[in-house]
């Protein structure tokens, strides 16, 4: 599991989070991610909203509410704005089809939700984080009542699910949903599209950390630079 810990924080992940704030324009409804590279998106987004920047944000976690709140960020819900300009989200892996999975932070069914409601999704990450194919741990939210049928699938999927621990907490992690998160190695993923479908089915399965509906792709280097690729 990798180090979610502030401190983990770099100039890759600054340079990509703040280039990505520039695309939030004047009266703009947007969607804030969850983790430590939102993180700069959403402090810098706040400082331009202490210029006059006039626009709403809706959150995708306890998290991302409190940085938001913090930076001075005007709120909104999803059920007032149903639909979204733009939400800037990090990733935990991007591949080069712009296939990402995401949950590291546990947030990603909110995050998709709000992901699925905005015309534009952008992806916001270090360059560690990318890869030619995807391989990392897919980090699968369950219903509690369901985990262990959730288990059962997921194996029979070809995965190799492990309950994510609290750090500083005996027992499962609870997502800002009340639910389990499960993190379910599959090897290399050959078909991430395939793979989603195939979750989404599952039952108890709330939501899973696939997503390949994004947009662009900010990536942050260590000499300072952002690479920008577009889908669209
Ligand atoms: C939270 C997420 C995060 O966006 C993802 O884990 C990347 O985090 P970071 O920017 O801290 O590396 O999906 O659920």
């Amino acid at each position: 599991m990798k180090d979610r810990n502030p401190a983990a924080a770099s100039i890759e992940k600054q340079k990509a989070g703040e280039a990505a704030a520039g695309l939030v324009k004047e009266g703009m409804v947007i969607g804030l991610g969850t983790g430590s590279t939102t993180a700069y998106t959403i402090a810098q987004v706040g400082r331009r909203v202490d210029e006059g920047l006039d626009i709403l944000a809706v959150v995708t976690s306890y998290q991302s509410e409190m940085l938001a709140i913090d930076a001075g960020i005007p709120l909104t819900s999803l059920a007032e704005h149903p639909t979204l300009d733009i939400a800037i989200d990090g990733a935990d892996q991007v591949d080069a089809d712009f296939n990402v999975i995401k949950g590291g932070g546990a947030a990603h069914t909110r995050e998709k939700v709000v992901a699925k409601s905005a015309k534009r999704f952008v992806i916001v990450a270090d360059d560690s984080k990318t890869s030619d194919r995807l391989d990392h741990f897919v980090p699968i939210e369950v219903l509690p009542y369901a985990s262990n049928l959730v288990i059962r699938q997921m194996k029979e999927l070809g995965g190799e699910p492990q309950m994510r621990l609290g750090v500083r907490k005996d027992g499962p992690v609870i997502s800002d949903n009340g639910n389990f998160i499960l993190d379910v190695k599959f090897g290399v993923i050959k078909d991430p599209a395939k793979l989603s479908l195939e979750l989404s089915a599952c039952t108890g399965v709330v939501e899973h950390g696939i997503f390949t509906n994004v947009h662009d792709i900010y990536i942050g280097k260590k000499d300072g630079s952002v690479t920008i690729t577009s889908s669209i």
